[in-house]
This record gives C-alpha cells, structure tokens and sequence, in this order.
C-alpha cells in the first residue's frame, strides 16, 4: 500500500496531525520550522511536523503545570471513567493506529496492532488502580497523637518515549501519571511523533481535559534541557538508552525531580539440556525477531547448554531462514525493517567483530536484497561472550549463540553485563528454574517463556538498566508522593 493513500485514509479519520499539542490545541512551531518524517520501509516522507523547542516546551509545561489544579482535584472516579473512555477510543480506532505504527516505525501491521492492543491495557488497568489508591493510618507512638499517610499526585510529569514503541510506551507512563492525578508533557521521538499524536487526539475526544496531556516534539536536546530545568516539572520518565539515560539523570538532580528510567538491556535466553526443545525454539525466534530485533527485552545473546548446542543451531536457522522480511504492510512479513542507516551500521559492525573474533555466520550476516534498512534475519555460532555483539545491545535481527557446560557457567556468563533488564531461561527442572530465576541479576525473568510483557507485570531493571518500575500496581508508586499527616492533641 502506497504511504499517500494510507495517510490520506487517516486524515479523513481526524487522526492523522502534523503539529504539537498544547492545551488542548494544536499548535504550530513558533517559527513555523518543520521536520521531515519518513517511512523507513520505502523511505518516503510520510509528512513534516511541527519541530518544537524550548519556547513550545515551556508553554507545554506552563499549560500541564495550569492543569493540574483541577485534575489532580477530581475524583478518582472522575479520573477513571475518562481513562476509561480513552480505551475505548483506542481500541476503536486500533486499525488505524496500527497503520500509523507500521508506517513510521516499520513493524509487520499485525505486530503494531498488537502494539495498540497491549498499549491500551495499560490505560484500561489504570483506569481501575486509579480507585484503588489508598493511603495509611499508623499506630500512634503517643495517646493523643493521630498518624496518617496520603498518596498524593507528584505534579508535572515530563515523559520522553522512544521509536521502538511509539504507542505502547506513551501509554504507559502516561496511563499510571493521570490516574494518580498527575499531568504530562510527552514528547515523542522525532522518528515516530503521528502515533504520539494521534493518541492526544482521542484523550481530547475522551474529555480529558486541555492542558492533562500534551505532546511537544523536534529539536529533542532543547525540549529534554528544558523539561529537566523547569522547576514545575516535578518528575521525569524516559525509556531509550543507557548512556542517555545517565544524562538524564545527572540533569534531573539540579532539581531533585523524581526519576524513572527504563534503559537499555542485554538479555540472556539460556536453554538447559533438560528443556523442552520445540518450546524454547518457538520462544527464542518470538523473543529475538520481536520488532526485528528492536526491543530493550529482545533477546541479545542465547546460552545453549553444549549436549544440545548442535541440534539447537540446526532447528533455529531453520525457522529464521524461514521469517519473511518486507514492508510491514505486505502479508506474511514478519520482520520490517530498521529504524534509520545509524542502526543498520551498528548491526553490520557487531557483525564484523563477532566474525572477525571467530564466530560463523550460519544464516544471513548483511543487508538485505530489499536495500533501503532491511537487514537479513541472522544467526551466528560460536559466539562468546567478550564479543562485542554480546556486550552491547544489538537491536536488530542478529542472534548470537554461546556454547555453556554448566548451570553455574551459564549464570556467570548472563550476569556478566552492566545491563539487569530482562532475561529468560528454559528448562523442565523445577528446582533449577528456581534456583536460576533467584540467581539471575536481572528485572524481569522469562521461564520458559520469550514473551514476558503485559500490563499486570511490572516492567523495569537493575544495574544500569534502569530505576522504577512501570506496569502493574507497582507502577503507580513511580508517579506519588508519600504525605504523613501527624495530628496532634487528639485525646
Ligand atoms: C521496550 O522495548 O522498552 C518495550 C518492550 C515491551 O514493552 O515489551
């Protein structure tokens, strides 16, 4: 399908919006100044947007900060239908955010879909905590003295999300911040702003009112400096990278805001001698190829105990040999292509180490026929870990595989990462799946199983992988501040 026809379907939707969202209103950039946004499967231009700076963020900000007066004052109930009716609106509109997915970011339509539908989760699953945001009441030291502990919103939220998942990690940081009462400015990654702002759009047809959410995207230095040095902006969350992140971090302590960075990983999929073969094949293909590669939870490296490393190898190039790579628009692909040239470069250079360093290529190894970011879905051998392609983040559709004698082994290799995000191991012992799951030094553990995402599990690292959590009941903590009211005099 052609880019002009899918957009002009989506502009006689009304979801298809090229400029900032500010109080309700969408507004150009100030100095008119636009950005091209192109359609990394063909290449094209989809349309330019509007590219935003410090005095758009500062209007943003000025706008959430208004806001939230009157949000956070709401009843929980109030809070909670609205969210709810916003997930209504997504899943009706959950066809067209789909193309919008595809078109910007390039994942196969019915993985963008999936997208849509996972994202959603998290504002109906918000929309129910929203109600269920207790507080405390602490036994008193003294008889006369009364102690109670409030939850309250932390105020602005500033959230700056990335490309890999342009609908599902707005959703869920802005989901858990409006339930608790919070307001955000979003701004989206200059590669993927239409879904962004297509999601605004129908939070305003949901009655959430002006000023609750706004998107802010172009120039992303200037809107991230100026998100971290307002001194309305009382929190930041961002998922992206590691070296970022660090960034972020350090600037965000100018003003002690509150933090939560989900970062990058380097996830270990470990497959034991006693597992059941066809089920971690069928998961290590899901968990690599995921988005072509392109997910911080995406496997990174596979551990394969040595009794079954051949047999492994064989059945894995078989089904990757056998993923169809294509516009994410074409039927039957499976594997769309990377985000920009900058990340088809790091592919091909981890590759080359890897090869250099003694590892084989079994299937693919390089760019594909298609040209353009397409990259062959690959599996390499031999792999180990002091290779570059196992220290770093590969995010594309390369999957290196080391060979591993012992339980113990296997644990020292995974763990030997700054990264702690997620991990996945595979094996019909009980007691070993315990005694691994306890061992591994990560956020999120897979145990026989190479999907682990939903919106009930809480998704988050350790190490350098990240602080706080997001999902689940536990993601609402990252967007409240503890109160304890002491009252005095009260015998
Ligand atoms: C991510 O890559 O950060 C998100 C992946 C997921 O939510 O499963």
């Amino acid at each position: 399908m052609e880019t002009e026809t899918i957009v002009a379907r989506l502009k006689s939707s009304g979801l298809f919006q090229t400029k900032g969202f500010i109080g309700g209103k969408w507004i150009d950039a100030y100095d008119g100044k636009t950005i091209e946004v192109n359609n990394p499967a063909t290449g094209e231009v989809i349309a330019s947007v509007a590219c935003m700076g410090e005095k758009e963020t500062q209007d943003a900000i000025s706008s959430a900060y208004d806001a939230f007066g009157h949000w956070s004052k709401l009843t929980a109930v109030d809070r909670s239908s609205r969210l709810r009716k916003w997930y209504n609106l997504l899943i009706e509109h959950k066809e067209e955010l789909g193309q919008l997915i595809t078109l910007e970011q390039g994942k196969p339509l019915k993985e963008a879909i999936g997208e849509v539908l996972y994202g959603a989760g998290f504002i109906e699953f918000y929309a129910e905590e929203a109600k269920r945001i207790y507080g405390d009441i602490i036994p008193s030291p003294l008889p006369d003295r009364r102690l109670f502990v409030l939850k309250q919103p932390v105020g602005v939220v500033g959230a700056i999300t990335p490309w890999n998942f342009p609908f599902a990690l707005i959703t869920r940081k802005v989901g858990p911040a409006l339930a608790c009462g919070c307001t955000v400015v979003v701004k989206p990654s200059e590669l993927t702003p239409f879904t962004a702002l297509a999601v605004a759009e129908l939070a305003l047809r949901s009655g959430i009112p002006p000023g609750v959410l706004n998107v802010v995207m172009g120039d992303a230095p200037k809107i991230g400096n100026y998100l971290l040095e307002s001194r309305q902006v009382r929190k930041i969350t961002f998922t992206g990278s590691i070296a970022v992140g660090k960034k972020l971090m350090a600037s965000a302590a100018e003003t002690v805001k509150k933090v939560s960075l989900e970062l990058g990983g380097n996830a270990p999929f470990i497959i034991f001698d006693d597992a059941d073969l066809e089920v971690a094949l069928k998961a290590s293909v899901a968990s690599k190829f995921r988005n072509s590669g392109q997910t911080c939870v995406c496997t990174n490296r596979l551990l394969v105990q040595e009794g079954i490393y051949d047999k492994f190898i064989t059945a894995f190039s078989n089904a990757v040999q056998n993923l169809k790579v294509g516009n994410g628009f074409s039927e039957g692909v499976s594997q769309g292509p990377l985000i920009n040239e900058a990340a088809v470069q790091k592919v091909e250079s981890l590759v080359q180490d890897a090869i250099s360093k003694g590892a084989k290529v079994v299937v693919g190894g390089k760019r594909h026929d298609l040209g353009l970011t397409f990259y062959e879905p690959t599996v390499i051998s031999d792999a180990k870990n002091e290779m570059l392609i196992a220290r770093q983040e590969i995010f594309g559709p390369v999957a290196p595989v080391i060979r591993f004698k012992t339980e113990e082994e296997a644990i020292q290799i995974a763990n030997d990462t700054d990264s702690g995000l997620a991990a996945y191991l595979f094996t019909n012992n009980i007691q070993r799946s315990w005694r691994v799951s306890e061992a591994l030094e990560y956020g999120m553990v897979g145990v026989n199983e190479g999907i682990y995402s939903s919106e009930g599990a809480p998704f988050g690292g350790v190490k350098q992988s990240g602080l706080g959590r997001e999902g689940s009941k536990y993601g609402l903590d990252e967007y409240l501040e503890i109160k304890c009211i002491c009252m005095g005099n009260m015998g």
